[in-house]
Formats: structure tokens, C-alpha cells, sequence
């Protein structure tokens, strides 16, 4: 094919009387008595060329054109007629007027075009997805992932840190989720696992001496994908020595500075910082949304003066009553808060009072019960006529916590509470190094076994584990977490010590991280890190909720890509290389001959 001069959204009132060539898709065909006016497409944008009867074979040519074939055009850039300009077009002020067609490649009638994929169903898009693919939006998205790992390159380059690959073939030390396991062909019996991510070899690295280590990762984590999670996913990886979780911080927060202000020309602020205990205390949640209001009020003190056996039952078994008051809510049909009460049992509630504010009373079915503290509990949740209180009861306060926080998200979104363009960020600091886990009777890490305790609570670590903090930190945006680091633990005596607290034993410390533990032996720097989900700061930018739309490939609810069918049945050749055979329970002709 010959040469192109132009891409199809490059062409202005300053090209006119040049002859241009372009090339592209088809996007849109029109015949008005039989002038043929077609939209063409490139990843630039679209340009209209138009072919006259007069020049009849290269009418005729046009004629036979279709959505989505491929062609090269060359013509005369001219200036539309009056009134015929299309200011929804960048290149709406001109047209092409085709001297010679090129069909590069005819495309079969497509399943949808792609200005018709918003009206089709994700399965088709994505099972076709290089049409869907085509859309101005998917590419503008792909662009704007594009951008930002530039961004991202180019911050870290400048402040000396190196990026460095890690291995996807990996040994299985999960780190909290399932493990994508492959079969070693060469050693039989044995098996790789994908990395949940780099954090053990970007450890190792500062332990070698690389000091400022940064990653664009894939990493790999089996478990069931939601609307903001995928198997499989991107991290920006980030590792330093020698530094103290400030400066960690402070260098995440220059990054985001840059992509805030170079991809949406938006400043981001000096972040805040909040303890994780005032984060549950407030906004019963550890990634806390500050665009609404909604705190989480204790109300265990005004309850207790109640006859309400609900409350009561909860205090005495020592545990709390809090509340949210929502602004308006007295609007909510009973059948809407029943929905509610029903939705919030799924977090371990065995349902959910509520009562509604009206001519400073309580009005609804408890409000008898509380009638000796109204005043006061009117008072204390700020509420007003119009509004509806929510409580949560249990005896443990945790649930209570859980309960209202994912309530106050569901209640914000639900009355449209979230005025949109905000950006609120948060640093949540002083996790907890441990969390117990009552189903199986030991601690497990909040973040993972290799984040440093708190100094200051060392003294803990033995008496009181699940009160020692650790140096670890999370950067929240809009109530969703963008990343997660700490400090990592640098001896191998702490290291050996948090096993321990996690019920891993000597001997199995040894099998799956003896080599930490060795390298931990041999000089290894003060060192801490972060990792942020580059999916998600994309779907942040691009203002999407679906993680697939920022994936130029991505996975469906059951991990399936449509477009290769991966997963897939394998031959039986290659199970036997594998020394792998499916149970005899799976039926024989599930395997390929
Ligand atoms: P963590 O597990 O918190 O930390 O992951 C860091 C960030 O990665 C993103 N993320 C995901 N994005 C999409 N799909 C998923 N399944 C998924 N899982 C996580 C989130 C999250 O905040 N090694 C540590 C980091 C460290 O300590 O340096 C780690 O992986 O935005």
C-alpha cells in the first residue's frame, strides 16, 4: 500500500487544497442521492471523504464500501460547503474529496460496530474485542494506561530508580490468595506458581544492594474477580533501602502529583493521614470514602439507658451500639429499608433498626423504645427532620463496624449522596500488625508476614500480639485502595519471631522462605515499599467502574477471555510431559486425543 501523509483526526481549514492520503476503517457510510459520504476512522479520529457520480469508477468502487472495511484514500482536502461543517468533529470544517480508493481489506458484516458496542452485551464485546477494541473510549483508555506508565517511567528514572523484571515462574509462598500453580515439566511432581506479586524478590533485591527499585508488574492472584479485581493484574512495584515510611510516602504522593496533574491537569493536595483505628472507629471501614459524610456515631452509652432488649442484648454480651444518620433518608419506603436491613445480614447482623426523624420525633416502630434518650440521640447524630438514623447492634465490634460502613457506601450511592469530580485521598497508617482469625484460631497479617512492627510495640509482641502496630500504610482514593506498602522487617530474628505469631512453624518457614530468611542472614539494608494497582488508578482516571474496561484483554467472572477461550482442554501428549493425569472422576473425553 502506499504511503499515508495524515491521520483522520489531523486535517483543519489549514489543509484545504492539498492532497492527502489516509487510511483506515469504514466507520460510517451514507449515499445522499448518490453522492457517497464516508466516515473514515483511524486511532486519531474521523474524517469524511466524499465521492462524485462524476468520476464513476471510483464511485463505483465506493459504492461496494462496507462498515469496517479497510481502505487508503487520496484526494483534494476541501472546505465543507456552508452550513455543512460538523462542529462535533475536529475535523468537521473540511472533507475529502477522493481522487483514488484503495480497498485494503473487505470486512465480513461485523457482529456490531463499533459505535453500536455500547448497545451490545460485554459477552459479545469481549469476545470480539478487537471491534470493541476500535471504540474511540476503549482506545482513549488505552492511551491514557499508555500515558501513565510513561509517567511513571520517567518519574522513577529521574529520581534513580532502576526497573528491574522479576520472574513469573515462581515457588508457591502464597501470599494470602490462591496460587495460579504450572507444572514443571523438567522435575516431576513439582510446580511453579505465577507471583502474587514481586514482594519477596524486590525484598531480596534491596538485600543486594540495588537500593531504588521500581516494576510495571503482572502479577497473578486465583481468586474470584469483582468489579474493581481481576486474576489477573498490573502493579506499579516500588522498593527503596534506607528509608523511613515517610519517604515512601512522600515519593508515592509526588508520583500521583504528576499523573494527577499531567493526565486530568487536577492538583493533588498534601494527602492526610489516618490512623486505622480512627478509620474503623469513624467510617467503619480501612479505606474510608471522605466524599459524604455519614460518620459512624457511638451510641453504646444513650442505648444502655433504653429498654430496647436489642440494645441491651448487644451491651450486656459487651458489645456496642453506633449509628449513622442519613441526610433525607425518611424519604426511604418501608420496603426500602427492609431491603436494607435484609442486605446488611450478609456482614454477620441479625438485622438492622432504623427510625426516622419527624417534627423532632422518631418515628417508626422502636421509636416507644427509645423514647428516654430521643432528645439526646437526636442530638448526638445531628439529625434533623427528614432523616433516617440506622443502627448497628452486636456484640462484637467489629461487625457493628463492618455493618455500618458498607451501609454509609451503599446508602451514599444509592441517594445519589457522591457529587462527582471529587478527588479525596488518604493516607491509613498504623494497621494493626496481626488480626486474629477466629475460623482458624490463629493470627493472620493484615498486609503480609514481611511488614515491620511498630518499634514502639515490641514490648507487645509477646503479651498482647493483636494490639502491636505495624509500619505499614495504604493510599485510599475515593474510598477505594490504590496501593499498600510498609516497612519490611530487615533481621532475620523479627522475621522469624512474626512467623511464629502466625503459627508458620520453624520447619515450614524454612521450606518456603529459607531463602529470605538466609538472605536476611547476609547484610540486609532497612528497606520498605509500596505497590499501586495500575488498573485501578486507570479506572480512577478514566472514571470507570468496570476493571475490564481498562484491560485490553481482560477476564471474565469466571476467568474466562472469550475471544481465545483460554482456559482450555489440553492434549493428552502434553498431560503426559507434564506427568500430570485429570482424576478419573473428570470424564475422558473432557481431555483432547
Ligand atoms: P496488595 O496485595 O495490597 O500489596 O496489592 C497492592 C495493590 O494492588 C491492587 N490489587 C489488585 N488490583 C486488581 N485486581 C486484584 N486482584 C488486585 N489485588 C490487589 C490494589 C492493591 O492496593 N506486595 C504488596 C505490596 C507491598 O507491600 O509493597 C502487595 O501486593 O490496588
Amino acid at each position: 500500500m502506499q504511503a499515508r501523509t495524515h491521520h483522520c483526526g489531523e486535517l483543519r481549514k489549514t489543509h484545504v487544497n492539498q492532497t492527502v492520503a489516509l487510511a483506515g476503517w469504514v466507520n460510517k457510510y451514507r449515499d445522499h442521492g448518490g453522492v457517497i459520504f464516508i466516515d473514515l476512522r483511524d486511532r486519531n479520529g474521523i474524517t469524511q471523504l466524499v465521492f462524485r457520480p462524476t468520476n464513476e469508477q471510483l464511485h463505483e468502487t465506493a459504492n461496494r464500501l462496507r462498515n469496517e472495511d479497510v481502505i487508503w484514500v487520496q484526494g483534494n482536502c476541501i472546505a465543507r460547503e456552508e452550513g455543512m461543517a460538523n462542529p462535533k468533529l475536529e475535523t468537521g470544517d473540511i472533507e475529502i474529496e477522493a481522487t483514488s480508493l484503495e480497498i485494503l481489506n473487505k470486512s465480513d458484516t461485523p457482529p456490531f460496530t463499533p459505535d453500536e458496542a455500547a448497545k451490545v452485551g460485554e459477552e459479545t464485546r469481549l469476545r470480539y474485542r478487537y471491534i470493541d477494541l476500535r471504540q474511540k473510549r476503549m482506545q482513549q483508555i488505552l492511551k491514557t494506561r499508555h500515558r501513565v506508565t510513561k509517567i511513571m517511567r520517567d518519574y522513577f528514572d529521574s529520581n534513580e530508580f532502576l526497573e528491574i523484571e522479576t520472574p513469573f515462574l515462581c515457588k508457591s509462598t502464597p501470599e494470602g490468595a490462591r496460587d495460579f500453580l504450572v507444572p514443571s515439566r523438567l522435575q516431576e511432581s513439582s510446580f511453579y506458581a505465577l507471583p502474587q506479586s514481586p514482594q519477596l524478590f524486590k525484598q531480596i533485591l534491596m538485600v543486594a544492594g540495588l537500593e531504588k527499585y521500581f516494576q510495571i508488574a503482572r502479577c497473578f492472584r486465583d481468586e474470584d474477580p469483582r468489579a474493581d479485581r481481576q486474576a489477573e493484574f498490573t502493579q506499579l512495584d516500588v522498593e527503596m533501602s534506607f528509608v523511613n515510611q515517610d519517604e515512601v510516602m512522600d515519593s508515592i504522593e509526588c508520583l500521583t502529583r504528576d499523573i494527577w496533574k499531567q493526565v486530568l491537569d487536577v492538583d493533588v493536595p498534601k494527602i492526610d493521614r489516618m490512623t486505622y483505628a480512627e478509620a474503623i472507629n469513624r467510617f467503619g471501614s480501612d479505606r474510608p470514602d471522605l466524599r459524604f459524610g455519614m460518620e459512624l456515631v457511638d451510641i453504646s452509652d444513650l442505648a444502655s439507658q433504653t429498654d430496647f432488649k436489642v440494645f441491651k442484648g448487644a451491651i450486656d454480651d459487651g458489645g456496642i451500639v453506633k449509628a449513622i444518620c442519613v441526610p433525607g433518608g425518611a424519604s426511604m419506603s418501608r420496603k426500602e429499608t427492609d431491603k436494607l436491613a435484609e442486605w446488611v445480614k450478609q456482614f454477620g447482623v441479625g438485622g438492622m433498626p432504623v427510625t426516622k426523624i419527624d417534627g423532632g420525633k422518631l418515628a417508626t416502630g422502636i421509636a416507644k423504645f427509645l423514647e428516654p434518650i430521643t432528645e439526646q440521640l437526636i442530638e448526638k447524630m445531628g439529625a434533623k427532620d427528614g432523616d433516617l438514623i440506622c443502627f448497628g447492634v452486636d456484640k462484637k465490634s467489629t461487625i457493628v463496624h463492618r455493618v455500618l460502613g458498607e451501609l454509609r457506601v451503599k446508602v451514599a450511592r444509592q441517594l445519589n449522596m457522591i457529587e462527582p469530580g471529587q478527588w479525596k485521598w488518604l493516607w491509613v497508617v498504623d494497621f494493626p500488625l496481626v488480626e486474629w482469625n477466629e475460623e482458624n484460631n490463629r493470627f493472620d497479617s493484615l498486609h503480609h508476614p514481611f511488614t515491620a512492627p511498630n518499634p514502639e510495640d515490641m514490648h507487645l509482641m509477646d503479651t498482647d500480639p493483636g494490639k502491636v502496630r505495624s509500619l505499614a500504610y495504604d493510599i485510599i482514593l475515593n474510598g477505594s485502595e490504590l496501593g499498600g506498602g510498609s516497612i519490611r522487617i530487615h533481621d532475620k530474628e523479627t522475621q522469624s519471631k512474626v512467623f511464629s505469631l502466625l503459627g508458620i512453624s520453624k520447619e515450614d518457614a524454612a521450606v518456603k522462605f529459607g531463602f529470605l530468611l538466609d538472605a536476611l542472614r547476609f547484610g540486609a539494608p532497612p528497606h520498605g515499599g509500596i505497590a499501586l494497582g495500575l488498573d485501578r488508578l486507570i479506572m480512577h482516571l478514566e472514571n470507570t467502574t468496570n476493571i475490564r474496561d481498562v484491560i485490553a484483554f481482560p477476564k471474565t467472572q469466571n476467568g474466562a477471555d472469550l475471544m481465545t477461550q483460554a482456559p482450555s482442554l489440553v492434549d493428552q501428549a502434553q498431560l503426559q510431559e507434564l506427568h500430570l493425569r485429570l482424576a478419573p472422576s473428570l470424564k475422558v473425553d473432557a481431555i483432547k486425543e
